[in-house]
């Protein structure tokens, strides 16, 4: 276990993720957590990340000098090193020379830390202060213009620092030096592998569940998808799922989800078909926001039904969850089974609900819940889904949702599909909503005759965690062929546009 201490800045989540991609697990805790509270969690090394704030800034977070003697080795990163770096006795301080960005480092000595790096090495800094001195003992390593110590290293003690970020991918070899560290100074071994988390989380839901009875919502997601995949593995006919038919799902979406999850796990399906149910209740609402309320608040009546109608007079015992790391770390993270309450992924189930939440996921990232189900045997088409909102079509559907607009909207999007998954873009592109502007009509001439008809909107980004995201350069030559054949196919639709706005500021659907 390698333990991230988070100073406050986006790096933390990326840094834990790079140490997994070495095969050593990481997990992100606060910075407020005290020297004893981490060692009790046996840590095999640790890594101070970078933060917003200047070390000597009033009320800015310091290191205890107590973590240095504890006998666990320690990386400092930005922030971390400056902050390391003051704690043992040497100096940090503003230089006036701040460096954003690709800065060239000249490496005086390797050390373990830099082992196998150029003369002068591509790295991404992102500072205004800089360390001016080493801390005695300590072997400076490398110096750019803007920061005279930008990486030092006491082998003996196994402590080590860089003031630029090894985890960007900027830093060219970035990688290696967090490998070196790992591996070369900390003693980590790489033995956390997909395999070896099904192994552990199957062992763990097993004597957790024992012979008691398991309920999993699932989405149609890749998350609920690995999470019950999982359960099954460890519980068998103990689970049941119970997938909510809400009919905002795309083409043949309902029957993919039914035919390769049942098909490949021999999962027991409750499949509600509740369309009708949602239908009803989105009559004339055209707000996003009651949009949004009115089908969470149906899905929890279509599951509690489900649900009730499952469990009987028994009740159930568990729920599973697709909780995912970045959830658990953005709620201020925190160990241990969590009640229903402070989750909502399931729409807010009601507090009457008496579940013990399973959340098989919750340590991991999203690239790893793929890779635990690919070793589940689950197929490319469920592992590599692109995300799906849990309202479905019903927010890109710009306007009243009816049957009609639906099904109009489904046609134009299953081309869409059709035609990206062709060019063999499905995985460069994050995912793209295709919205349909109903409340929008314009001018065409079809044949010899005018059209008045509406706009599609097409919206594919490319993002690393929906955090953020920019719009795709997709090739003219699809976009063509797209629109083409909505035009073509779909007849009460006469104009195809494309969305090229990142996030910020638009957020990637359209309500
Ligand atoms: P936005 O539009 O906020 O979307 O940029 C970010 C990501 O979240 C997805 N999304 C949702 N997923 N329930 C979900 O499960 C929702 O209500 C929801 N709204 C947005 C969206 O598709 C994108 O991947």
């Amino acid at each position: 276990l390698v333990l991230v201490v988070d100073y406050g800045a986006q790096y933390a989540q990326l840094i834990a993720r790079r140490v997994r991609e070495a095969h050593v697990y990481s997990e992100i805790v606060p910075h407020t957590l005290s020297v004893s509270e981490l060692a009790a969690r046996r840590p095999t090394a640790v890594i101070l990340s970078g933060g917003p704030a200047s070390v000597y800034a009033e009320g800015a977070p310091q290191v205890d000098p107590a973590l240095f003697s504890a006998g666990v080795p320690v990386l400092g990163i930005c922030y971390g090193f400056q902050a390391m770096a003051v704690a043992l006795g040497g100096q940090a301080r503003q230089t006036g020379e701040s460096e954003f960005g690709r800065t060239g480092v000249s490496v005086r000595q390797a050390g373990a830390l830099l082992a196998g790096l150029e003369p002068t090495e591509p790295v991404w800094m992102s500072h205004g202060d800089a360390v001016t001195a080493a801390p005695a003992g300590f072997t400076t390593l490398a110096s750019s213009i803007g920061a005279p110590v930008a990486a030092f290293e006491n082998a003996e003690l196994k402590l080590a620092g860089v003031q630029w970020h090894p985890e960007v991918a900027h830093t060219v070899h970035g990688q290696q030096v967090l490998e070196h560290f790992l591996f070369d100074i900390a003693g980590c071994t790489g033995d956390w592998t997909s395999s070896s988390i099904v192994d552990d989380q199957v062992a763990a839901i097993r004597a957790e569940v024992g012979d008691r009875r398991v309920l999993c919502a699932l989405s149609g997601g890749v998350d609920s998808a690995v999470a019950a995949a999982l359960v099954q593995r460890a519980v068998g006919d103990q689970l049941t799922c119970v997938f909510v038919d809400h009919g905002l799902l795309r083409k043949g979406e309902a029957e993919q989800v039914k035919h390769d999850f049942v098909d490949v796990t021999g999962v027991d399906l409750v499949v509600a078909e509740e369309s009708e149910r949602f239908l009803a209740a989105l009559e004339g609402i055209s707000d996003p926001e009651t949009k949004r309320k009115t089908i969470g608040r149906e899905f929890i009546r279509s599951f509690e039904d489900a649900a009730r109608g499952i469990a009987g007079d028994k009740g159930i015992d568990f729920l599973v969850q697709g909780t995912l790391y970045p959830d658990v770390v953005e709620s201020g993270g925190g160990d241990g089974a969590a009640t229903i309450k402070s989750h909502h992924n399931v729409g807010g189930l009601p507090e009457d609900l008496q579940f013990t939440l399973i959340e098989p996921l919750r340590t991991l990232f999203k690239d790893e819940v793929r890779a635990v189900g690919t070793e589940l045997g689950l197929p490319d088409s469920m592992v590599w889904r692109q995300p799906f909102p849990g309202p479905g079509l019903a927010i890109r559907i710009i306007g009243e949702v009816t049957r009609e607009r639906l099904d109009l909207l489904r046609d134009a999007d299953a081309i869409a599909r059709e035609e990206l998954s062709a060019a063999g873009l499905d995985r460069q592109v994050w995912q793209m909503p295709v919205v349909l502007l109903a409340q929008v009509r314009s001018v065409g001439v079809q044949g010899d005759g005018r059209t008045y008809g509406y706009p599609i909107v097409l919206r594919p980004v490319t993002s690393e965690d929906a955090m953020t995201a920019d719009w795709s350069r997709l090739p003219y030559e699809l976009l063509e062929r797209i629109s083409t054949r909505i035009t073509n196919e779909c007849r009460q639709i006469n104009r195809v546009v494309l969305d090229v706005t990142s996030k910020p500021p638009a957020t990637i659907e359209w309500e």
